[in-house]
Parts: structure tokens; sequence; C-alpha cells
């Protein structure tokens, strides 16, 4: 698409407007966050809503170019301005949509789903901003990207700066903080791996500080273009329905940028007709740091920031929120609200999920938590149709599920604890097992 830009850089709560090409994250008048806005108009004129829902299904049979990628099917959408032929992309997204028959029962759901963003080229849903955000720093001619992280937005940095000739990747992690797998990510793609003593907000207070003396391109949610990729976890949910909304979607919320990015994907649609009404959300945090569901407990009066304390769902450990303005927003126009859950709630809860054979992370199993406390509360109902979105695979937490499996026994410990059997090198030994004896 060509002539004047589509879309613009604006201030969320001032709406002052900045060109989209500026290299700023905030405003210079208030000093909040930006956004990027499209030209509504302009894409209704482009199209109709039945138009556009079919342009969308038939790309899904496209096998190479960006439109091979469940971001950049819906390129107009997401960042219109941007050149097909600058994408960067493994591809990303086309994750799957799961019937959970073991969650069904559990919460006495008629029609709960997962969507599995663990799917993605680095095992999480970080991978579709990052295809917008490193596009867009090469667009712009950035040569060092950077970004603060609980461990996987790092690891989508480091594969998508390793794809552009010359770019370079920088991420600051909270040390000890995140798992292995996750620190393996970023080192394994060549990136510098820094790692400091504290937490991951104070990583990132320390790299924003960073970034406005050197020419780092931030890749944090603070980043606007970010947040325009992960909108298709969205996108791609109500696709997958035949263009219907499930009643709820529930997601996990630590630095809530992909709740708002889910939101704004949302009312973005509506807006042009291709979806007849959004979702409610329910965003979830754990008790270890849940700033957000105690501002929803409290009636949302002043800002809630809190420290974070320690949890299995590391990479939700943050307690005080960039997006949490962004969130607020979103979760209270869908007439969704935050819950929270606690350690015991997560694991088993995970544990659930994984017993399908739906692995997934202790973060995700956060949002499938708040999603049975709220079934049990009857603020879901028994017939609606609920969407959690599992943010990062099973596999980048490993020691959370050994350690759960081998934990201690039924009654004082874990309630889906599937032990491991230790047997001699000895196929009489098996026999005896499988025969019981
Ligand atoms: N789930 C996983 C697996 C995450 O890695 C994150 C965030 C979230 C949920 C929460 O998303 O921050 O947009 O509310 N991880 C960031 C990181 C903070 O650095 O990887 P959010």
């Amino acid at each position: 698409m060509s002539g004047e830009p589509y879309a613009t850089l604006r201030c969320i709560a001032c709406g002052r407007p900045w060109p989209l090409d500026a290299i700023r994250y905030t405003c210079d008048d208030c000093g909040d966050l930006l956004e990027v806005t499209h030209d509504v108009g302009r894409l209704q004129a482009l199209r109709g809503p039945g138009a556009w829902r079919a342009l969308f299904d038939t790309r899904l049979g496209t096998r190479d170019g960006p439109h091979a990628s469940g971001v950049w099917r819906y390129h107009e959408l997401i960042l219109p301005d941007l050149p097909a032929d600058e994408i960067v992309t493994f591809p990303e997204g086309n994750t799957n949509l799961y019937r959970v028959p073991t969650l069904e029962r559990e919460a006495g759901s008629t029609d709960v789903r997962v969507k599995h963003e663990g799917e993605n080229p680095t095992l999480s849903f970080k991978d579709r901003g990052m295809t917008a955000g490193v596009s867009w720093a090469r667009h712009l001619g950035a040569r060092v990207v950077a970004c603060a992280s609980t461990g996987d937005t790092s690891a989508a940095l480091a594969a998508y700066a390793a794809r552009v000739p010359g770019m370079k990747g920088l991420v600051v992690l909270p040390r000890g903080k995140v798992t292995a797998e996750q620190l393996s990510q970023p080192l394994a793609a060549g990136c510098l791996t820094l790692s400091l003593p504290t937490d991951f907000d104070g990583c990132l207070r320390i790299l924003r500080e960073v970034c406005r003396r050197r020419p780092l391109y931030l890749l944090n949610s603070v980043n606007p273009l970010r947040i325009e990729g992960q909108k298709a976890i969205a996108f791609e949910i109500v696709q997958q329905l035949g263009w219907r909304p499930p009643d709820w979607i529930v997601v996990p919320v630590g630095n809530a940028g992909n709740i708002s990015a889910i939101g704004k994907g949302l009312f973005e649609l509506a807006d042009l007709g291709i979806i007849d009404r959004v979702p409610r959300l329910l965003g979830v945090q754990t008790e270890a740091a849940a700033p957000l569901a105690r501002a929803c407990r409290e009636g949302y009066g002043a800002r809630v920031r809190v420290t974070a304390g320690e949890t299995a769902a590391t990479a939700i450990r943050i307690g005080d929120p960039v997006s949490y303005d962004r969130a607020v927003k979103v979760v209270r126009a869908s007439g969704g609200f935050f819950e929270s859950a606690g350690e015991r709630e997560i694991l088993d809860a995970k544990a659930l999920v994984d017993s399908s054979g739906v692995y997934i992370c202790p973060n995700s199993a956060t949002a499938v938590a708040g999603f049975l406390k709220a079934r049990a509360a009857g603020r879901i109902a028994a017939a609606e149709q609920v969407v959690v979105v599992a943010t990062a695979h099973g596999c980048k937490f490993s020691r959370t599920t050994i350690e759960y499996h081998t934990g201690r026994p039924e009654g004082d410990g874990p309630r889906r604890a599937n032990r491991i059997v230790e047997i001699d090198a000895d196929p009489g030994a098996i026999e005896r097992l499988i025969d019981g004896a």
C-alpha cells in the first residue's frame, strides 16, 4: 500500500499525533505511551467486512512469502506502511487452537480451547510482536535492537535480530530469574546477553535510561510497533473460529502488553465490521505480582504498584506493568475483569492441561487457573465459549514440570503428580511392573 501513510503514532493519554517513523516511545507533552492508530476510514473504503474476511481466508493457503505468516496474513491491519519486501519473518503464528477435554470436564464447560502460542519459532507468542518490531527497526535503519526480559522477549529478539545482516541484539536479563532454556536462546543466536542483579522492573528501568543516551532501538512493549504484531493472536483466534468471536479470551498478564494488543486488535476488527462483537477479556496475574487484579478488586482507583514476589510463573513476575493503563482500558471496555491465581492453583492447572498432551508453561497455566476460578465463582457461564491463550511452550520451563511430578506425595503436595518410576536395567523388571507384580 502506498501514498499517504495509513497509520500514525498517537499518545494514549492526550492524543497528540507523532509520525510513525519517529524513534520515540513516549509523548513529549504528557510522558505517556504511544500507540499506532490506523486510518479506519481508508481501510473501510478499501474493502468491506466480507471482502476482508475472504482476503484473509484466501491467504491461508499461501506457502511462501509474508502472507504465509500468521501475523503478515493481516499485513494491512498490522503495519500497512511497511513494504512487504522489508518484512523479517520466519514465518511465525499459525498456532493451533486445541480443545482440551480435561479442562472442559474440570470446569464443567461445554467449549474451552487453548490457543497454543508456544508453537511459535522461539516457543512463545513474543515472535509475533518481534517480527513487527524488528522489521520496523530494519526499515528505520536501526543497527542495535535491545530489550529487558523475563526470558521470552529476549529469545525472540535474539532470533529475529540474527536474521538481519548487520543488526546486533542486546538483551538485559534479571540474574537467576529466567529458566536455563530461556537463557540458552539468546546465547545460541549470538546476541549480547547481559545478566543484572535485579528483577525485571529494574532491568527495564536501567535499559530505558541507556536508550535515552545511546542509539539503541528499544523493543520492549513500550514500543508500540510490537503491540501491532501481537494483535494477530486475536485475529487468528476469530479466523480459526470462522470469524465468530468466542465469549471470552483469557490471557496471562505480566507487563500487560499482550492483553492490550489482543484488545486493540479486537476493537479494530469490530470497527471494520469484520466481527460483530468483542469477546470479554479476562486478564490473570500470579498472586506474587498482581497489581492489576488488586486494582480491579478495588474498583480501579489509584494505580497499584507492587514489588514482585517469588512464583513459578517467572515470565509474569512484574510488579509495575508498563502497559497498565492500556490494559485497564481494553479489559473494562470489553466487559471483562482481572483475576489472580496462587502457586498451587497455577501448578495444578498446568498439570491438568499438560495431561491432555497440550504442554504449556506456568505463565499460561496462570490464565487457566484464573479461568477455573472465574467458572467456579459463576463469573463465566458453563455454556460460554472460552479461549485461553497459552503464551509459551512447557519445554521452556522443564524444571517446574519435573519438580512438580517429583514433588511431595498426594494430599500434601501436587494433585496430579505423575511419578518417575526408577527401575532396574532388566527386561524382567519392566515385565513384572506391567503385570502388576
Ligand atoms: N506469558 C509469557 C510466557 C511471557 O513471557 C510473558 C511476558 C507473558 C505471558 C505476559 O505478557 O508482559 O505482555 O503481559 N514476558 C515478557 C518477557 C515480560 O520479557 O519475555 P505481557
